[in-house]
């Protein structure tokens, strides 16, 4: 049992290393998860009042039109939910996201110690995303070493608008000026060259697109530099409850894409296990 454990972190962390994807199976109880889905079924839609959203700003639901479907993901939901929603939603959201299951399998990865929670978004249901990077939202100083963790809370098939990864070493950074591109402009304006770019760049080599049908307890991590894209789901909309944890090694200097390191703003955090900090919310 041992010696299967130890192959089997060898070939994660090398997969890992290789591809820049790997999938957890059975990583969290699936019950857990089971149970967290339900609190937010029950607690969400009918929820009246405003809860902090994707853009940064509080907002009541919105929803898709004719459905109970909320259409504005949840910002940070393991630190901003209402009072008035109970405690129980975030502290499950919280314990999931900072549990030792998931520092554990990180730490396969990548033989970190400690992470800091930078952002968690919670989706109702799939989102159409083109071929991007996550690293113009999040990276570590030099490049490459933050992870995003997407976590489905219920089980997946192949019509459910689940992400797909194209491999991608770790590390490895094509930069804009790689792809031929300018850095003028706004930071959206270079963002969109870039993955427009990007796409162009990727599909004339015609590569395959991983992904998986994940069930509850399942994770799939990939790293900052590795594109993805959602695929469509069927019908649309439909519910695709999932969490999406944009975590970096806390020994490593953060920032983006484009700004190496990131020192515009100063960080407040919270350590809450020993594996994970949270930010504070100011
Ligand atoms: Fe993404």
């Amino acid at each position: 049992m041992g010696v299967v454990k130890f192959w089997s972190r060898r070939s994660a962390r090398r997969c890992y290393s290789e591809h820049g994807y790997c999938v957890f199976r059975n990583a969290f109880a699936p019950q857990n998860i089971a149970e967290i889905a339900e609190l937010i079924r029950d607690s969400i839609p009918s929820f009246d009042g405003e809860l902090l959203r994707q853009d940064g700003r509080p907002a009541p639901n919105d929803f898709f039109p004719g459905t109970l479907l909320v259409r504005n993901p949840l910002l940070h939901p393991h630190l901003s939910l209402a009072d008035s929603l109970g405690g129980h939603l975030g502290t499950a959201l919280m314990d999931l996201v900072t549990s030792d299951a998931l520092g554990e399998r990180l730490n396969i990865l990548d033989r970190q110690q400690h992470y800091v929670i930078h952002q968690v978004l919670l989706f109702f249901a799939a989102q159409t995303t083109e071929l991007h990077l996550d690293s113009w939202s999040l990276d570590t100083a030099p490049l490459g070493h933050s992870h995003t963790v997407w976590i489905p809370l219920q089980d997946l098939d192949h019509r459910s608008g689940s992400p797909a990864v194209i491999a991608w070493p770790i590390g490895r950074v094509l930069t804009e000026a790689a792809l031929g591109l300018s850095t003028e402009g706004s930071l959206g304006e270079r963002y969109e060259r870039y993955q427009r770019a990007l796409s162009t760049h990727l599909r004339a080599s015609s590569p395959e697109a991983a992904t998986a049908l994940l069930q509850m307890g399942d994770a799939f991590i990939w790293s900052s530099l590795t594109p993805h894209f959602t695929l469509p789901s069927y019908p649309f909309p439909r519910e695709r409850l999932s969490l999406q944890v944009l975590i970096r090694p806390a020994s490593m200097k953060w920032g983006d894409f484009t700004a190496q390191p990131y020192d515009r703003h100063s960080l407040q955090l919270r350590q809450v296990s020993s594996w994970f900090s949270v930010r504070v919310l100011s």
